[in-house]
């Protein structure tokens, strides 16, 4: 199979996560996600971590040096050899250009930067309402995506918590965050030739067939 290097781009809760949990599946390839990778540091308790999560449970962004490091330590990793779906990366412009100089340093390219477009009334709907899994890190929604039971995980068994971040006023920041920080990317992007903008807004499987069909055409 083809390998296969994208960047899924969207404001919080607008369904990266979900999408590139698809997509690395469907490819064999890791999905690789800083704000899980930045959420294990926290709960190990790592020097890392400790560092994270002031920045974290505000809804602010970690500083660019800490996440580029965690970021260019990961795909030195034999496993990405094959590729790989990064999400929530990069998220500030002097992080778009640090990975392009990791990736220079790899001798890569990004194929494609998936930006999914969704509202922010849509998105106050998502994040209000999503349970992830403690042990397995399964994400669900209790309306759009709902577990059989609202407090375990239909695939271990694990609790289901409501993430910190997830709180009504740090999602407003959140929000401001990417606004001020974030979206001003897909400028660079665009200018590359290899922004994809997809409707975020409709359902899981609506926007999984429509990256799907992108992806078909991106490796044929
Ligand atoms: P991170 O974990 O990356 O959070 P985020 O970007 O805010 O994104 P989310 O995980 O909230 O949403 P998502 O787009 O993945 O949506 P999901 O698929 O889960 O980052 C957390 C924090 O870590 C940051 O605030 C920052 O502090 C730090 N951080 C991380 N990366 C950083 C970086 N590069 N630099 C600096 N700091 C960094 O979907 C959301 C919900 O909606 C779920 O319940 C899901 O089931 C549901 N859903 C998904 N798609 C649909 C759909 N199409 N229709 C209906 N429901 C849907």
């Amino acid at each position: 199979m083809r390998v296969l290097r994208l960047v899924i781009f969207g404001s919080p809760g607008a369904g990266k996560g979900t999408q590139a949990g698809r997509i690395a599946g469907r490819f064999g390839v890791p999905h690789i996600a800083t704000g899980d990778l930045l959420r294990e540091a926290v709960a190990r308790g790592t020097e890392l971590g400790v560092k994270a999560r002031r920045y974290m449970e505000r809804g602010e962004l970690v500083p660019d040096e800490i996440v580029v490091g965690i970021v260019e330590e990961r795909l030195r990793r034999p496993d990405c050899k094959k590729g790989f779906v990064l999400d929530g990366f990069p998220r500030t412009l002097a992080q778009a250009k640090a990975l392009d100089e990791i990736l220079e340093k790899l001798e890569i390219k990004i194929d494609a930067v998936i930006n999914l477009e969704t509202s922010e009334e849509e998105i106050v709907k998502r994040l209000s309402n999503r349970r992830v899994c403690k042990f397995c890190g399964a994400v669900y929604h209790l309306i759009f995506n709902p577990p059989k039971n609202s407090e375990r995980c239909d695939r271990c068994g694990g609790e289901l918590y409501q993430r910190e971040d997830d709180r009504e006023e740090v999602i407003k920041r959140r929000l401001q965050v990417y606004r001020m920080q974030t979206r001003p990317i897909i400028e660079y992007y665009q200018e590359r030739g290899v922004l994809i903008t997809v409707d975020g807004n409709r359902s899981i499987e609506e926007v999984s067939k429509s990256i799907g069909k992108l992806l078909e055409k991106l490796c044929t």
